[in-house]
């Protein structure tokens, strides 16, 4: 048995398609000319354009997605098979077929039971109450739930993160001048893999029902075009990704600017760039404080206690978000520090809030206090201050 098998294969993918039995298909045993690709993963989903396949592009380090008609997506299928890809796995409802390519085309069909005895959801069961729905297709893309919609059991510090976000930014945004508007600009600078940025526009877009204009910045290209080809399967017209550094990017009229486990300093530029195009609501949760720490001249009283490696950490942690935040009260912001999500599902815990305030108030004194903290444990360089100084 040779092409028949593979025919058998691509006509069984053609045949649960039809009859609504598809689950997924993957294709591995990748032999192609790309160093990195490694496989394909396939699913359904629901666009305007209708039901249509889904490719994942799995590289060794970054993963690419676009979607097909189901015409198209088999064709590309055929195409692969014993040229690029020598292995099949196709998972229906009623059976699952294994598909081996040998050496001249040789190949082996197995059929088995299904794994799976339903097809996916692809209907969202949005209600009012839920801020996300687990069967959104971008948390499948992006790995967080399954094809059923359950949320996969590495991924759920993830969920319950993206949860909690959601959750404190609605309650920003209704404690603040924003809450009348009805399109919101956002900025989210380090956007990442994007679990943030995608749920914050599904929720403002979707249960919300406010127009959102929401631009993912990062460097990395690979994340970029991942995200971008999300977001456009997903139909989420007014959320686009940019591939870029935050202290190169160009920032005007922006009502929310969130940085969300930006790498250092790159924390201090994503402020300073919200102060400087008046974003009413800053929100950011640093990560990686490296700055402060070997500036720390331990203060006479303060040495015994600093002396450990740990409490100065700690020391000099409190002490760069305690400045970013009285930064922030000088250039006229009220602020807050909390506790995003407990220790227990990421150590990257602390969110800073600024929000715009109205009222006049006394910046020289907040200067003061600042300066005199820095005095205190000799720091002298913080990267915020220091673009703010430079203005
Ligand atoms: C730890 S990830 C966080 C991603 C996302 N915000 C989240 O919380 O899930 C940090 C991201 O910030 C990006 N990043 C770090 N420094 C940056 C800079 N100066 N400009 C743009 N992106 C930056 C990195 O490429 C990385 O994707």
């Amino acid at each position: 048995m040779s092409a028949e098998n593979i025919e058998k294969f691509l006509s069984e993918i053609a045949k649960s398609l039809h009859e609504e039995t598809f689950v997924k298909m993957t294709l591995g045993n990748y032999r192609g000319n790309d160093p990195y690709l490694q496989k394909i993963l396939t699913r359904l989903i629901k666009t305007k354009k209708g039901v249509r396949l889904f490719f994942l592009y799995k590289y060794e380090t970054r993963d690419t997605a676009k979607n097909y008609s189901k015409n198209k997506g088999i064709k590309i299928i055929r195409d692969f098979l014993g040229k690029d890809f020598f292995a099949g796995h196709l998972f229906t409802t009623k059976n699952n077929f294994q598909l081996d390519i040998g050496k001249k085309r040789r190949s082996r069909l197995n059929i088995g039971k299904p794994t799976f005895k339903a097809k996916p959801d692809l209907n969202h069961d949005r209600n009012k109450s839920r801020l996300i729905d687990p069967n959104s297709f971008y948390l499948k893309a992006l790995g967080i739930t399954t094809d059923s919609g359950e949320i996969r059991a590495k991924q759920q510090d993830k969920w319950k993160q993206i949860n909690k976000f959601v959750e404190t930014l609605n309650n920003l945004v209704k404690d603040s001048t924003l809450k009348e508007k009805k399109n919101l600009k956002i900025i989210d600078m380090g956007s990442g893999k994007g679990y943030l940025t995608f749920a914050t526009y599904d929720f403002f877009k979707n249960i919300i029902g406010i127009d959102v204009e929401l631009t993912g910045v990062d460097t990395k290209q690979q994340l970029i075009d991942l995200c971008n080809d999300i977001a456009k399967s997903s139909e989420f017209n007014n959320l686009k990704f940019v591939h870029g550094f935050i202290d190169d990017y160009k920032l005007q009229d922006i009502d929310v600017l969130i940085a969300l486990h930006a790498c250092n300093t790159a924390t201090d530029d994503a402020i300073y760039k919200g102060i400087k195009a008046k974003a009413k609501l800053i929100v950011v949760a640093p990560c990686c404080h490296q700055e402060i720490r070997p500036q720390i001249k331990a203060p006479e009283m303060m040495k015994n206690i600093l002396k450990h490696g740990i409490m100065l950490e700690r020391e000099a942690e409190s002490i760069t978000d305690g400045l970013r935040s009285l930064l922030l009260e000088e250039q006229g912001y009220s602020t807050k520090i909390f506790e995003f999500i407990s220790t227990e599902h990421t150590p990257k815990n602390n969110m800073i809030i600024g929000t715009l305030k109205e009222k006049e108030f006394d910046s020289q004194k907040i200067s003061e206090q600042i300066q005199t903290i820095k005095d205190f444990y000799g720091i002298e360089n913080q990267h915020l201050h220091k673009l703010l100084k430079s203005d």
